[in-house]
């Protein structure tokens, strides 16, 4: 036992730490889309048999080696006595850096809007796909392009904070922070939800959302609820080894998973019932879309026709920015804490040096966005070589190869590697029974890796994104 690592302060620090981890972008920006394209009631049927089936035991196992091993992501493996598995915690470690750079990115465009709503809101409503292409440096009326000074210093910004807080430790900063962040978020998605329930009009999305149209259960919306999924609870990343790593042993893992994948869940739900209402409302069933686009664009025309919108606009912003800053902190944190312990590096100078690197190379995706044609590189067997936008092909590389990669490792590694026995005795080591041992055995050894073996081949074989 290495008794120099971090460990969480409080029960409550650690739940609110991994539910912020796993309550992101993911949960309120891609979850309505998606729902609304897999036909409301049919996905989210899909959605809640994928969570418990699939999403809480691989939860629950990398939690259970994170704390076992007492270790960061690459070197986990190895102390268990696997080293033939640290090339998971590898590919764990490269995918929370890649995502680290865009999903920084992504959260200073919201921060952005934080502050345009509280600022401008009538900007954004007079045009709100040119004031978002003026965010990212290009001029739709004029059509030419310039340097996206706007998205890139708010974004520089989201990286300062998050920094911030990963300088300060675990218990001080980021445990402190989620608690603060978290219940600030549930009220804001109360509000909300609240405010779009009751718009006139909102009883179709409503219907929509709860209608069950059998034509959409289909094996492709299957995909792409359980890429949701593993996005959607940060597993396939590695973070939750590194946050179980600071669990203590009195910790019940069990009911630990239970709660953050409920919470997760439950505001990824949410959101579909706050989104897709206040957008059948407001401008009808077309309003809906999925991307960035989506939720910096169209919400744009929900807000306006909304009484208080720009008070509701604000908080919307204000709730995704939340949400993106408490994942971004779990993502560096898994960073961090590997290069930490391996190179014996200082916490603050290791932060600030991986935040600027990330930072630079994220300006790469979002001036790929729409300002410069710069281009990436990709590969799959339906299409060959092909030269997507360069921020295209960084999400290519880690939705549709290096996340399920991951995932699909700690999986086998647990299920027959590690083996299931050793996972259980850990989650029991806190004293309680462990309930489903025969379920999760079953579902970690069969069920996960087949389906992520699926999602892979789907992935380089068609070409398509599932996640
Ligand atoms: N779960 C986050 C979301 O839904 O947006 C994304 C994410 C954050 C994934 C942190 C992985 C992670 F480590």
């Amino acid at each position: 036992m290495n008794n120099n690592r971090a460990k969480w302060g409080s029960k409550l620090g650690f739940i609110l730490a991994a539910a912020g981890s796993a309550v992101g972008l993911g949960n309120i920006w891609k979850f309505p889309g998606k729902a609304f394209e897999g036909g409301g009631g049919a996905f989210l049927l899909m959605y809640l048999l994928i969570v418990p089936l699939i999403g809480m035991p691989a939860m629950l196992s990398e939690l259970a080696v994170g704390r076992a091993s007492d270790s960061n992501v690459v070197d986990a493996f190895r102390k268990l006595g696997h080293k033939g598995y640290s090339w998971v915690g590898w590919v764990g470690w490269s995918v929370a850096f890649i995502i680290t750079c865009y999903y920084s990115h992504v959260g200073g465009w919201v921060l952005r809007y934080v502050f345009s709503y509280a600022t401008e809101a009538h900007a954004v409503y007079a045009d709100p796909l040119g004031y978002f292409y003026a965010m990212l440096g290009y001029n739709a009326a004029a059509d030419t392009t310039f340097f996206p000074w706007a998205a890139i210093g708010f974004a520089f910004l989201f990286m300062a904070i998050c920094a911030f807080v990963i300088i300060r430790g675990v218990e001080g900063g980021i445990e402190k922070f989620n608690k603060v962040g978290m219940p600030a978020l549930l009220v804001i998605l109360l509000i909300l939800f609240v405010r779009a329930a009751t718009l006139p009009g909102a009883g179709d999305g409503l219907r929509y959302m709860l209608s069950l149209d059998l034509r959409k259960v289909t094996p492709q919306t299957f995909l792409i609820a359980l890429s949701q999924a593993f996005y959607s609870l940060s597993l396939g990343m590695a973070i939750m080894i590194t946050y179980g790593s600071y669990l203590s042993h009195e910790e019940n893992i069990e009911k630990n998973t239970f709660f953050v994948c409920t919470m997760d869940t439950l505001v990824a739900v949410v959101a579909g019932f706050i989104i897709i209402p206040a957008v059948f409302a407001t401008l009808g069933p077309d309003g809906v879309g999925k991307g960035g686009g989506f939720a910096f664009v169209s919400l744009a025309g929900v807000f306006e026709h909304m009484a208080g919108g720009v008070f509701f606009g604000l908080l919307f912003y204000l709730l995704l920015l939340f949400a993106a800053l408490t994942s971004t902190v779990s993502l560096i944190e898994g960073i961090v804490a590997f290069l930490i312990e391996r190179l014996y590096w200082k916490r603050t100078p290791t932060t600030i040096a991986v935040c600027v690197l990330m930072f630079c190379i994220g300006c790469l995706y979002t001036c790929s966005q729409a300002a410069f044609p710069i281009k990436g590189i990709w590969f799959d067997f339906a299409n060959g070589v092909t030269f997507p936008a360069f921020c295209d092909a960084m999400e290519f590389l880690t939705d549709r190869v290096m996340i399920p990669l991951c995932a699909l490792g700690c999986c086998v590694f647990v299920g027959w590697a590690w083996k299931p026995e050793s996972a259980i005795a850990e989650v029991e080591r806190c004293g309680d029974k462990f309930r489903f041992v025969k379920a999760y055995s079953f579902l970690i050894k069969f069920v996960a890796p087949a389906a992520i073996i699926v999602i892979l081949c789907v992935s380089l074989f068609t070409g398509t994104t599932l996640s």
